[in-house]
């Protein structure tokens, strides 16, 4: 079976959809067909400031949320990336590879970095790309699930793989990124020229999760389109309709072309109110089964443990062979 790798930062509360329809909906179908380890990456979310006991609780939190909404970990090697030391062991080695003028062209460090003011950013922010190569490349991954947010991100991962290989040795599978189009990039309701983000959307532009229906309902029915009325899939003159219909169809597995036909002289509002039904029946048991999974801290923390095991017994691998190629000495 080909291998898999992927992660999402416990930064927040909650996954918003981005996260889930970009990332991790892919995560549950590719356990059926690949050899899957997903992680929790605790060590990127120190990068940009945090607090500890917030920190602790929203790695559960994702690790719990991964688990509702379908991870299995019969199936998939699930874990935090903190309790498997050989991630920030190859990261350094990576650094070594990586150009300064190389990782400063990342975008996503020049927007981070802006908006924190480029003198308060830390080392840790800028280096997280390779951090993140490091994750990749330990489990010697074929594939990649993540958003089209990370495809630079992916592009160094490659790059420094073939960088390796080329210097030292065969040593690294070069992974390809896995991004589904359709849901590639979800935007925020609020600005559907942007992409729904953590950081960066107002709270009203982002739909949580684990948040009460209710208040989802209200931000949908509030999200931005355009003085129209018709509804047509246009992401070009209707971005918000449009990201609209994408979610719409991505929750209830209906096509884009099934329902702009659905719609056919019903308005903007009928269309927002029949998704805000979707989207609460779609969380209504994801809510339920992630406190269930955080009534029992105990019983997470000792899944993730095993997750952790398993996933040292790869990472390992690589990284003595990696340690070899370069010209450490190996334990006596
Ligand atoms: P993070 O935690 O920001 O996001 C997790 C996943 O969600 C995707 N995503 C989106 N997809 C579509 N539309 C959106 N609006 C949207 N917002 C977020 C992201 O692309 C991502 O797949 N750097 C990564 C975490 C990471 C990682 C890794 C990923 C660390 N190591 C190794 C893959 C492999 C990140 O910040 O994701």
């Amino acid at each position: 079976r080909p291998r898999v790798l992927s992660g999402i930062q416990p930064t927040a509360d909650s996954f918003h959809l981005g996260n889930y329809l970009g990332a991790v909906r892919n995560w549950v179908t590719m356990q059926e067909t690949h050899d899957t380890f997903y992680c929790v990456v605790d060590l990127h979310a120190i990068t940009a400031g945090h607090d500890p006991v917030v920190l602790r609780r929203r790695t559960r939190v994702a690790a719990a949320q991964l688990l509702a909404v379908g991870l299995d970990p019969e199936k998939c090697t699930l874990f935090v990336q903190s309790q498997v030391p050989e991630h920030a062991q190859l990261a350094w080695v990576l650094s070594c590879l990586t150009g300064f003028g190389e990782a400063s062209r990342m975008t996503q460090f020049k927007d981070k970095s802006a908006r924190q003011g480029a003198e308060r950013a830390s080392v840790g922010l800028f280096t997280y790309p390779i951090l993140q190569a490091a994750d990749i490349l330990l489990y010697q991954a074929d594939a990649v699930p993540v958003g089209e947010d990370q495809r630079q991100h992916l592009e160094l991962t490659r790059d420094l793989a073939q960088r390796f290989n080329t210097l030292f040795g065969a040593t690294f599978t070069v992974p390809e990124a896995y991004i589904v189009r359709d849901t590639a990039k979800i935007t925020d309701l609020q600005d559907p020229t942007s992409k729904m983000s953590k950081s960066a959307s107002s709270p009203a532009g982002i739909i949580e999760l684990l948040d009460d229906p209710a208040r989802s309902a209200k931000k949908i029915k509030s999200a931005v389109t355009d003085t129209g009325r018709e509804i047509l899939f246009d992401p070009e003159q209707k971005p918000g309709l449009s990201n609209l219909l994408k979610i719409y169809s991505a929750l209830s597995g209906r096509t884009i072309d099934e329902l702009v036909e659905a719609y056919v002289g019903k308005g903007y509002g009928d269309l927002k109110k029949d998704l805000a039904g979707v989207l609460a029946d779609f969380v209504r048991p994801i809510r339920e089964r992630t406190t269930g999974f955080l009534d029992d801290p105990a019983q997470l923390d000792k899944l993730l443990s095993i997750g952790a095991e398993k996933a040292r017994a790869v990472a390992s691998t690589t990284l003595r062979a990696t340690y070899d190629r370069i010209g450490f000495l190996a334990e006596a």
